[in-house]
C-alpha cells in the first residue's frame, strides 16, 4: 500500500510526523505500507514555484492514498491566486476526482467540557457531514473580475452543479446513512438558489431507491442554527461544497476542538486523500503545541476507507481514546486536572498506547 505524504505548511510537518510515528509502529507490526513524501502548498511553492508541483501530483496519482498535513500561511497571502497554497489542495482534489468528503464530528466523552455547548446538549454527538468537494461555486465558471454596465468594478463566481455531480454524492449520502442510523439530511438553499432547487430535485429522485432511509431537507441557514441549538438531531448531512465547508467548521467546534477531527476525500474507487479538517495554524507552527490527533485519526480513516483494514484503523482509534482517558491533552483541549503536553509527546503517548 503506497501512501503519498504531503506535510505542507505551518503545523503540517509537526502533526504529520506524529501520524508517521503511528503508521511506522503498525508497519513494524506487519502492516505493509510504503511512505513517500513530497512538497505541497506553500512548501511546494518554495521548492518549485508551484503549490502542487508536477512530481507531487505524479506521486499522488501513483499512490493508493494521500496523507496530508495542512497548507497556507501569511508568507503566501500576497501571491497571485494560482500560486497560493490553497490552490494546491483545490487542484489535487480536482485532479484526483476526490468528490466525496467525509467529515465526522464526534464528541469524545472525555472532551465534553471542551465543547462550546452544554454537556446536556452535546454529549454523545456523532455526526457525519458529507461534503461535495469538486463542484459548486468553488470551481464554477465563469469567475473573475470585470466591470458592470455602469462601469463599476465587480468580482463574480458561479455556483453550478451538474446532475451527475449531484447524483454521485447523494448516492454516497444514502449509502452512508444506511451504514449508520438510516437518517439523511440534505442541506441546501432551495428557497433562493436555482442550483439548490435542482439539487433537491435530484435528492428526491435518488431517494426513491432508498425507501428505508428517512430523508429530510433543511435550508443551510437553519442548519447552521440547528447545529448549535440541537446538534444531536443530525446523523448524516449531505451538502454542496461551500455549505459543507462552512457547516463542517461549525460542527467541529461542538466537539471541543477542530484539532480532533479527521477527514477523508474519496474518488469513485475508494482512493482517498486524508487530512485533518483544521488549517496550518501559522501562529503556533514550530512550537510543538498543535494537536496531532486529527492527523493521526486521518491515518485511521485511510486504513479503513482506502485499504479496508478496519482492525488496524480501530487500533489507532482505540489508542487515541486511551490517551484521552489517561488525561493526555494538548493545549487546545486542556482542562484543569488533565495533563498538558506538546505535539510530539502526544504522538509518543499514542504510540505507547498502541
Ligand atoms: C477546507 C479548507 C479549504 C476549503 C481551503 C483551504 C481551500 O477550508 O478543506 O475546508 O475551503 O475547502
Ligand atoms: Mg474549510
Amino acid at each position: 500500500m503506497k501512501i503519498a505524504v504531503l506535510a505542507g505548511d505551518g503545523i503540517g510537518p509537526e502533526i504529520i510526523a506524529q501520524a508517521l510515528k503511528v503508521l511506522r509502529v503498525l508497519a513494524d507490526d506487519g502492516l505493509k505500507i510504503e511512505l513517500e513524501e513530497a512538497p505541497f502548498g506553500g512548501a511546494g511553492y518554495d521548492a518549485e514555484g508551484d503549490p502542487l508541483p508536477a512530481r507531487t501530483l505524479a506521486l499522488a496519482k501513483a499512490a493508493d492514498a494521500v496523507l496530508c498535513g495542512a497548507v497556507g500561511g501569511p508568507k503566501y497571502d500576497a501571491l497571485p491566486r494560482p500560486q497560493r497554497p490553497e490552490q494546491g489542495i483545490l487542484r489535487i482534489r480536482k485532479e484526483l476526482g476526490l468528490f466525496a468528503n467525509l467529515r465526522p464530528a464526534v464528541l469524545y466523552p472525555e472532551l465534553v467540557g471542551a465543547s462550546s455547548l452544554k454537556p446536556e446538549v452535546v454529549s454523545g454527538l456523532d455526526i457525519m457531514i458529507l461534503r461535495e468537494l469538486t463542484g459548486d461555486i468553488y470551481f464554477g465558471e465563469p469567475r473573475g473580475r470585470g466591470e458592470n454596465a455602469s462601469g463599476e468594478r465587480e468580482g463574480y463566481d458561479t455556483m453550478r452543479y451538474s446532475e451527475s455531480e449531484i447524483r454521485r454524492i447523494v448516492e454516497i449520502g444514502f449509502q452512508t446513512a444506511k451504514k449508520r442510523s438510516n437518517k439523511l439530511c440534505s442541506v441546501d438553499k432551495e428557497n433562493v438558489l436555482e442550483t439548490s432547487r435542482f439539487w433537491r430535485e435530484i435528492v428526491v429522485d435518488v431517494a426513491r431507491k432508498y425507501p428505508d432511509v428517512a430523508l429530510t431537507h433543511m435550508y443551510v441557514d437553519n442548519a447552521a442554527m440547528q447545529l448549535v441549538r440541537n446538534p444531536r438531531q443530525f446523523d448524516v448531512i449531505v451538502t454542496g461544497n461551500m455549505f459543507g465547508d462552512i457547516l463542517s467548521d461549525e460542527a467541529s467546534m461542538l466537539t471541543g476542538s477542530i484539532g480532533m477531527l479527521p477527514s477523508a476525500s474519496l474518488d469513485a474507487n475508494g482512493k482517498g486523500l486524508y487530512e485533518p479538517i483544521h488549517g496550518s495554524a501559522p501562529d503556533i507552527a514550530g512550537k510543538n503545541v498543535a494537536n496531532p490527533l486529527a492527523t493521526i485519526l486521518s491515518s485511521a480513516m485511510m486504513l479503513r476507507y482506502t485499504f479496508n483494514k478496519d482492525e488496524w484503523a480501530y487500533r489507532i482509534e482505540a489508542a487515541v481514546k486511551k490517551v484521552l482517558a489517561e488525561g493526555c491533552r494538548t493545549a487546545d483541549i486542556f482542562e484543569d486536572g488533565t495533563r498538558k503536553m506538546g505535539t510530539a509527546e502526544m504522538g509518543d503517548a499514542v504510540v505507547a498506547a498502541l
